[in-house]
Order: structure tokens, then sequence, then C-alpha cells
């Protein structure tokens, strides 16, 4: 059964949320579909009882960091999953210095982190994206403790696919799935489960579905309608 993460990083207000919610009444598997609103309104979601997920958390569980949200605060207003580390955090809030902690805190509070890695074009085009994630997991993962294969979940997310309605080949996105999972069986003797994100679309989730790697999306644009991302989800076996 794949997991569907729908990132509505930060759109929606009060307003669309109040109207997503009626037009996704009970049409959505609540025990594979996990939403990332923005976190004032993720109570919106949990009231009825979706799987909820704060796209970021603070690397502090208190103190002084204006404008910062504690998971403390965030697992009372219900979330179960925090997004950690997603490239837009990396590029304008510095957060790969934080993913380390970020995900020690999510597993000490008994959350689900869902680490997100993933290359440049640059990155992609010079063949380095196996070892620009093999860097960013080894950053994410090391001195963890606790770690098991239920309480990580990891998001290969090529940064030039985020946004950009381009997506690597399937055979392309296959490999560096594999690579992710081989790396970290051997290095972590683990076994998480792997998500792909970047463009996942109503046009190309046929072409996904055939992925052999992957154990669901992470999706961004194409979840902020209801109706589109219904039909989206439709299509995922
Ligand atoms: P898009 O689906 O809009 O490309 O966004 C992907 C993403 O960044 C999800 O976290």
């Amino acid at each position: 059964m794949k997991i569907i993460c729908a990132n509505f990083k930060m759109n929606l207000l009060k307003e669309d949320i109040l109207n997503y919610l009626e037009i996704i009444d009970n049409k959505i598997p609540k025990d594979r579909v996990i939403f990332f609103p923005n976190e004032l309104y993720i109570n919106y979601f949990k009231n009825q009882n979706y799987l909820v997920g704060s796209q970021n958390i603070s690397y502090l569980e208190n103190g002084s960091l204006t404008g910062d949200t504690s998971i403390l605060s965030l697992k009372e207003v219900g979330i179960n999953y925090t997004l950690i580390g997603h490239s837009e955090r990396r590029e304008f809030y510095n957060d790969s210095k934080y993913v380390n902690k970020k995900i020690a805190l999510a597993i000490k509070n008994n959350v689900i982190p869902i680490l997100c890695v993933g290359e440049t074009k640059l990155e992609h085009e010079e063949k380095k994206t196996i070892d620009v994630i093999k860097k960013e997991l080894d950053e994410a993962l090391k001195e963890q403790t606790n770690l098991t294969n239920d309480n990580l979940i990891i998001a290969y997310e090529p940064i030039w696919s985020i946004g950009t309605s381009i997506t690597p080949s399937n055979n392309s996105i296959d490999t560096t799935l594999l690579e992710i999972k081989t790396y970290i069986k051997k290095q972590y003797n683990l076994n998480p489960k792997v998500l792909y994100g970047g463009s996942v679309s109503l046009k190309n989730i046929d072409t996904l579905e055939a992925l052999k790697n992957h154990d669901g999306y992470l999706i961004g644009t194409a979840s902020l309608d209801a109706n589109n991302f219904l039909s989206l989800i439709n299509k995922v076996k």
C-alpha cells in the first residue's frame, strides 16, 4: 500500500481549506494519505480524522527562538509526521545544518520524520546524484539512536523537478531509489519506505505507477485542488 503525502507549502487560506475538506469528504483513504497544510490549519484536517504532519519543526523543543514552532505544540494539534529538510527549507533557511537535530527530536517525540533528499539539475547532469544524497543521508542519520524501519520515511525529490513539470525518466528515478535503499540498508541496517516527489501530477501518475522501487509520493502543486487530488489518488495502487 503506497503512502501519499500532500504538501500544501504556503498555499490555501482558511476558506480554501474548508472547501477542500468539503470536497474530499470521506473519499480519501484515511490510512495512507497524509496532509501537510500550513500549521495553522492542521487541526481542521485532524478534526476529521485525517493523518496530518507539519512541513517543518524547530530544532529545539522550546526556548528563545522567535517565529519557530516546537514539535511539542505541533503534537498538541495532532501531528504524527513531519517533513524534515525539504529543499526549499534547505535553500532559504539553511536547514541542512539542522536536519540531524530535527530527526532526533522527531524520533524522541514519536513523530515520524519524512527526510527529503535530492540533487540540483547541475548535480544530476554531472552524475553526482547519489553522492549528494548519501551526504544528505549521512548528515541526517549519523549517530541517531532508535531509528527503525517504521519510524523513518525518506522522500527523494530531485530539486530540478519540484514545481517545474519536469520529471526524471522512470529508469533514472528507479535507479536512485534503489541506490538510496541499498545505501541505507548497508550503512544503517534500515529498510525505510522511500517516496518520490517532484511534479507528480494527473498527467504522469500512470507512468510513475510503473516505478519498481517506490513506496509512495510526496505531492505539492497537484494536491492543492481537491478534485484534482482525488482523481490522482484514485490512480495510485
Ligand atoms: P511539486 O509537486 O509542486 O513539484 O512539489 C513537490 C514538493 O516539493 C513536495 O514536497
